[in-house]
């Protein structure tokens, strides 16, 4: 292979008394989509915010782009390197345009003048070449999460990025938002930039990834290329072992409360298999898998907000039609989702609008009028 375009050395992070990271080594090359993986907690972020400037590596550690060593020892350093972190939303200001966002940090001045004309001209290029659907004069405000997204990654082709880090960028899009920005990450790699791609989902590193490298517990596990990226690999890389030692036998220890919840195998006909679990009174089941299991699609359909193909849900004897999520929240089943952010709240409404949501139509008044009042929660 050609010189990487970006090597990692020996690098190193200590927390007061927590190790994160242990002598990681890690090259990137331009025009690869290099995953990164590893279990909760393996280092992933942490090594990305070193990359990136917001922390600083313990001694030791070596940075070489190019063949030549560097210094990342703040943000500015890591821009000027060409490396830019896609952020879910929180480094965008949402009160200004997507031109102005763009351009932060990178203006464009003459005699101490701001050129706005050429600005503009340059964010409409950049974001053509995107295939966004907005506009420079856009407020970043009107924008979905996907869209911000975008908006992020015109920015660092904007400062002339050359090594894009995006940390599980997908948690807060949609099927159809995540194929765009696929095909996006496809063509940036075409146009030869280098795509540091953290996430969990097997799924994404498959149809994504040319390169994958494993961290585990802060120490660099290894790298696999593409033709050997298998889930048994990646798994064993992740864990540390065969997944056949994962399991162990433990004693039945079963409260013996009254059956609540019976799930009868239970099915979307796509990609989970029937399923069927008991809850009793005073218990907590516990739903264990790896990340693409079918975790949540078993509790999404429990919930009915995708529908069963087969099976039932019994509810204290009584078989339950769900077909809504509504059915299921009369029925007394509640669903907190994992995207909180994305999913589970309306973040421009109040806590108590938030608290009270969910049974508006319960308390609400003839004719549909809302009977709420701030300050008097019914949790
Ligand atoms: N600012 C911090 N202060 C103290 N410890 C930290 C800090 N940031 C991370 N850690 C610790 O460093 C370790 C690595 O965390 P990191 O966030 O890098 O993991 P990750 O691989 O990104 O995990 P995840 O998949 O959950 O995002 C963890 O033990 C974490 O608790
Ligand atoms: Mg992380």
């Amino acid at each position: 292979m050609t010189q990487p375009l970006l090597e990692m050395r020996q690098i190193g992070k200590t927390f007061g008394s927590v190790r994160a990271l242990y002598r990681v080594d890690l090259r990137i090359y331009a025009g690869e989509v290099h995953a990164l993986m590893g279990e909760n907690g393996a280092g992933k972020s942490t090594l990305m915010k070193i990359l990136s400037g917001a922390y600083s590596a313990d001694a030791g550690g070596e940075f070489i782009v190019e063949g030549q060593p560097v210094r990342i020892a703040n943000p500015q350093d890591a821009r000027r390197l060409g490396i830019a972190v896609i952020y879910q939303e929180l480094s965008l200001a949402a009160n200004l345009t997507v031109a102005e966002n763009m351009m932060l940090g990178n203006e464009q001045s003459k005699r101490g003048l701001i050129q706005r004309k050429p600005m503009a001209a340059r964010c409409q290029t950049i974001l053509t070449r995107l295939g966004a659907d907005f506009f420079p004069q856009t407020r970043v405000a009107t924008l979905s999460a996907a869209q911000r997204q975008q908006v992020e990654i015109a920015r660092a082709l904007c400062s002339e990025a050359r090594i894009l880090v995006m940390d599980e960028p997908t948690t807060t899009l949609s099927a159809r938002e995540t194929d765009f920005l696929f095909a996006l990450v496809k063509q940036l790699r075409r146009e030869g930039l280098a795509i540091i791609y953290i996430s969990h989902r097997m799924e994404e590193i498959y149809s994504l990834a040319d390169r994958c490298s494993v961290l585990r517990d802060g120490h660099y596990i290894g790298t696999l290329e593409k033709e050997h990226i298998t889930a048994g690999k990646l798994i064993s890389m992740m864990v540390g072992r065969d997944l056949g030692e994962f399991y162990r036998a433990t004693p039945k220890m079963r409260p013996d409360g009254e059956t609540m919840l019976t799930v009868n195998k239970l099915t979307d006909g796509k990609r989970l298999q029937p399923c069927s679990l008991t809850l009793r009174a005073g218990e907590v089941v516990g739903l264990a898998g790896l990340v693409g299991a079918g975790r949540t699609e078993l509790a999404r359909l429990i919930y009915a907000a995708d529908s069963a193909s087969a099976g039932e849900v019994v509810m204290q004897g009584r078989p339950l039609r769900l077909r809504h999520p509504a059915d299921a929240l009369k029925a007394g089943i509640v669903y907190l989702t994992e995207d909180r952010k994305g999913l589970g709240l309306f973040l421009d409404m109040s806590i108590a609008e938030n608290i009270n949501i969910a049974v508006l139509d319960r308390d609400a008044l003839p004719g549909g009028l809302r009977r709420f009042r701030p300050g008097r929660l019914r949790a």
